[in-house]
């Protein structure tokens, strides 16, 4: 990984100032992501503190032939903020644009820079009586910029999309420096290509989003879950649709819960298992609106036990209950579960279309038990929106060697499945490094080529994370 040199960096000191350059151990401890994994290392890390700044960096890289890796709050999960190897780059931090510029709830939107994170954005939004509806675990230090980049979701997409539903307009600096005003806030602009969407999702291939105008939308002050133990995966899209139906628009999550994964949580804090009604499964569902829902709950669930689909379940009376079946959900992840060794896992990110799931979830089971029968195969999260996260990890010492033997295996059978069910490996993570060499079949070779053109057009001497995203073509 070469680093630009010395005189560049002086460049940009002498022009951002001291404080926005950071080096050495500094910046080591600054590109550590979610698996605990340096991203980079002694890299040069440039925290310019607006746009003007943001506009000088990207214009000087791009003079000298230096690749920029954009970084928001290092959450990812795809390896999409890991320095080119072969290209001297420096990391563009947008730590330092963190100012929420301006909140209109008359408007329903929030106007905030790229490094503000989630959980900011929606507190804001609940100091004027609205809500922002994306969500998910790293919501403390996942930033608007990164959600951005990556279209990420969460557990609340079912009811409210993930980011790309839930932005209006941005603010992005071009390749060749230029700063794009785009922070519209039109309900419906029909004047030509929307631009934004081709930012959202683009992993920093395309530019360096700066700040966007993001919805808002009414506040659920009643919001009410319900943690019920299923019968089985047959049990998932019945389930959905009463959901659905009893909830009458109100449905917010509905999440997968393992009994293994939450019995680890119960192993790991001692804080009971939430359910325990000896099922492999659980479902997590959400119902949240301006009235109370216990109503629509105690129908969803008495129509989920008479089709025999729910064995038990508990729900939620106080706002206490309410967080800590959330806190539950959060800590389901191995990032939490199994810290040590989860870094060699397969850690999948795919969604199918719904009608698939649960073929996906045996199908993928299956392929564990057979290629690889010394790691934990266990299933979680955004069932709402088909989008699973199956975890194969190895959790004991002993067994990683074995286990990264028949990785390579595991993948390609990973990848058949979800080619074959019309899935997508990447649902809400992006693709980064971690899925670049992997996605390729999942698109029309010509639906890659419309996006080179794009990626060309924008961002012709390729300075916007080069190597990301894109596959090479296919030979
Ligand atoms: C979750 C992250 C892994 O859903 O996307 O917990
Ligand atoms: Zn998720």
């Amino acid at each position: 990984m070469p680093k630009a040199d010395a005189a560049f960096v002086d460049l940009l000191r002498a022009e951002l100032g001291e404080v926005a350059i950071v080096t050495g151990s500094d910046a080591d401890d600054q590109t550590i992501d979610a698996y605990g994994k340096p991203t980079a290392i002694d890299s040069v890390i440039v925290r310019p503190a607006n746009v003007n700044e943001v506009s000088f960096t990207v214009k000087a890289c791009a003079d000298a032939g230096i690749a920029i890796v954009s970084q928001g709050g290092n959450t990812g999960l795809s390896k999409g903020t890991y320095l080119p190897e072969h290209q001297p780059s420096i990391i563009l931090s947008l730590a330092r644009l963190n100012q929420i510029e301006s909140i209109d709830p008359e408007r329903w939107t929030i106007t905030a820079q790229a490094g503000v994170t989630i959980q900011a954005v929606q507190e804001a939004a609940a100091g004027v009586g609205r809500l922002f509806a994306p969500d998910w675990g790293a919501r403390g230090s996942a930033s608007v910029g990164g959600a951005v980049a990556t279209d990420a979701g969460g557990n609340n997409v079912v009811r409210y999309g993930n980011m790309r539903d839930n932005v209006m307009g941005i603010e992005a600096v071009l390749a060749d420096g230029s700063i794009w005003d785009g922070r519209r806030s039109l309900r419906k602009d029909s004047s030509g290509y929307d631009l934004k969407h081709l930012f959202i999702g683009s992993e920093g291939t395309l530019g360096v989003v700066t700040s966007a105008v993001l919805k808002l939308v009414p506040a659920t002050p009643y919001a009410t879950s319900t943690l019920a133990a299923i019968t089985g995966l047959d049990a998932l899209m019945p389930l959905l649709t009463l959901a659905q139906k009893h909830g009458a628009g109100t449905l917010t999550a509905f999440e997968l819960i393992p009994d293994v994964a939450m019995a680890r949580v119960d192993e790991l804090f001692g804080r009971g298992k939430a359910i325990d009604a000896g099922t492999e499964f659980s479902v997590l569902v959400k119902l949240a609106s301006s009235e109370p829902v216990d109503d629509m709950i105690a129908s969803f669930l008495s129509a989920g036990v008479d089709a025999g689909y729910i064995v038990d379940a508990i729900v939620a009376g106080t706002p206490d209950q309410e967080a800590s079946l959330w806190t539950l959900r959060d800590d389901i992840p191995p990032s939490t579960t199994y810290r040590e060794t989860q870094h060699h896992g397969i850690k999948l990110d795919t969604a199918v279309p719904i009608d698939h799931i649960e073929e996906f979830i045996r199908r993928i089971t299956a392929s564990a038990k057979e290629i690889a029968p010394m790691a934990l195969c266990y299933g979680f999260g955004h069932i709402g929106d088909g989008n699973i996260h199956m975890m194969i990890l190895p959790i004991t010492e002993e067994t990683i060697e074995p286990w990264l033997e028949v990785k390579p295996a595991m993948e390609a059978a990973i990848d058949e499945t979800v080619f074959d069910l019309d899935g997508t490996l990447s649902a809400e993570h992006g693709v980064g490094l971690l899925l670049r060499d992997r996605v390729g079949p999942q698109k029309q070779e010509l639906e890659w080529d419309m996006m080179r053109s794009v990626q060309r057009a924008l961002d012709p001497d390729n300075v916007f994370n080069p190597g990301k995203l894109i596959p090479d073509p296919a030979s």
